[in-house]
């Protein structure tokens, strides 16, 4: 037996020996979205109920499952708190059920470097150990480099997590492991419209062969995936690596031959999504997934020429002013890697940013493009970084337009029903004459 085999043998434990390593006001972070350590969050919150822990806090970015965490009954012992909110945890955020924490995607380790310090606990799910003593992060690698400073370390190890290159984590470094054979958790790509289809067409008239792509969360940056087939040598540098990746690197679209860094392979932190990605991913030498603060530190983006960044956006205003995350106060999601890839491909050579949605929301009873922001909606993107806006109506640069041909380009693209009010309130505001 190895000496990693026999340090497997001893760090294995059941849940409940596991749940033991926890004490109140312990503060804990995980890597995010799917390795989330769901078996070791319910011993820990059996535990916490029935010995009374107390203010034990759980971090983590985008959570996809519904947790017993963020039950009222838990919020005395184990409290939540969000990297960036997501349909499983916004309604306990809305009640005050959990919180939300804003930063950009790249700086949350420095948030935690810097200012929160060292967790107690960094607990994640990953795959199964390798020969060497490894146990790969899986589907996510983004937050794994605060585990460095955290005073435990404690994994759940499932057998169906993919066996992903980038960040791993050794046997030397960890107190504890659960095992678990549950299917790792999978999301369905959102339907794609046609609206999305037309804004999909056009956005990938902008991109050029051998372009690095960025494609953030939601129905539209698949379209434009879809929408990419007769293109060349594109490359991925991207914080999600979606189901559509692997459709274009299946078809030979994607070779990433033609990236300054990290050439010939895709470059992510995380990923969610169909078990077919998941299997695709599984021992690839053509992906790897390394931590947030690498992969979406904007002078790493623009180390790679042609860095194209396709996100999208809750309202926009008739300054440019781009809303992502909330719908007037509420936190709808988070800023995530938006800002980081937008002044990433700010400053990559031939770099381009789109910011892409629906010209109206709610049966086109609501414009996305307003002459102000929604009181209490908050800025994601400054109209000082923003470059292209892409509705079902057409595409409007807005880098080097001045205030007034901004309101002009924006009017014409949002939905017809609303132009003619927002070219009224673009003349009282001044904005156009
Ligand atoms: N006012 C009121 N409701 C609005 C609205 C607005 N301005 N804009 C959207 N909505 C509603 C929609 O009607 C929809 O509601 P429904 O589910 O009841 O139909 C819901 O909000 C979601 O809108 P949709 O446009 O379908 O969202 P999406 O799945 O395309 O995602 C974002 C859009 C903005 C939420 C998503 O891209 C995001 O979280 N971005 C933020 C961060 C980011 O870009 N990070 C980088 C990549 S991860």
């Amino acid at each position: 037996m190895s000496l990693w085999e026999k340090m497997y043998q001893d760090k294995r434990m059941t849940p409940e020996e596991a749940a033991a390593l926890f004490k109140s006001g312990d503060v804990c972070v995980s890597n995010g979205q799917v390795t989330e350590p769901v078996e070791l969050l319910e011993a820990l919150a059996k535990r916490a109920l029935t010995e009374d822990l107390r203010d034990i806090r759980h971090y983590i970015l985008l959570p996809l499952r519904n947790q017993r965490y963020m039950a009222e009954e838990m919020q005395p012992h184990l409290h939540h708190v969000s990297h960036f909110v997501s349909g499983f945890d916004r309604e306990a955020i809305w009640e005050g059920r959990a919180e939300y924490l804003p930063s950009h995607y790249s700086r949350v380790p420095s948030v935690w470097r810097d200012v929160l310090g060292a967790p107690d606990v960094f607990y994640c799910t990953t795959a199964p150990m390798d020969r060497h003593g490894y146990f790969s992060c899986g589907t996510a690698a983004d937050l794994s480099e605060i585990r460095k400073g955290a005073k435990k370390i404690i994994l759940v190890v499932n057998s169906t997590m993919p066996r992903t290159l980038g960040s791993q984590i050794h046997i030397r470094e960890i107190d504890g492991f659960i095992e678990s054979a549950a299917p790792i958790t999978e999301v369905a790509p959102p339907p794609i419209t046609e609206d999305d289809k037309t804004i999909g067409a056009m956005i990938a008239e902008q991109i050029p062969d051998g372009a690095t792509l960025q494609l953030g969360i939601g129905g539209i940056p698949n379209a434009v995936a879809q929408a990419l087939m007769d293109k060349k040598d594109l490359g991925v540098h991207s914080e999600m690596f979606c189901d559509s990746i692997v459709d274009l690197t299946l078809a030979g679209v994607i070779t990433n031959g033609c990236k300054n860094i990290h050439r010939d392979k895709s470059t992510v932190t995380f990923t969610f999504g169909s078990r077919a990605t998941y299997d695709f991913i599984d021992d690839n030498p053509s992906v790897e997934f390394l931590p947030v603060d690498y992969v979406n530190d904007p002078r790493i983006i623009a180390q790679n020429d042609k860095v194209i960044s396709i996100n999208s956006c809750m309202e926009v205003d008739l300054f440019g002013q781009v809303c992502a995350e909330t719908i007037g106060p509420k936190n709808f999601s988070g800023v995530g890697g938006q800002m980081d890839f937008i002044r990433g491909a700010a400053a990559s050579k031939g770099g381009k940013s789109f910011l892409a949605f629906k010209s109206s929301a709610k049966g086109g009873t609501i414009t996305k493009i307003k002459p102000v922001l929604t009181p209490g909606a908050c800025v994601t993107t400054t109209r000082n970084d923003v470059d292209f806006i892409v509705t079902e109506y057409g595409m409007a640069q807005l880098r080097g337009k001045t205030c007034g041909e901004r309101a002009k380009a924006l009017i014409a693209i949002a939905h017809p029903n609303f132009r003619e009010e927002l070219t009224a309130e673009a003349k009282k505001m001044h904005l156009i004459f």
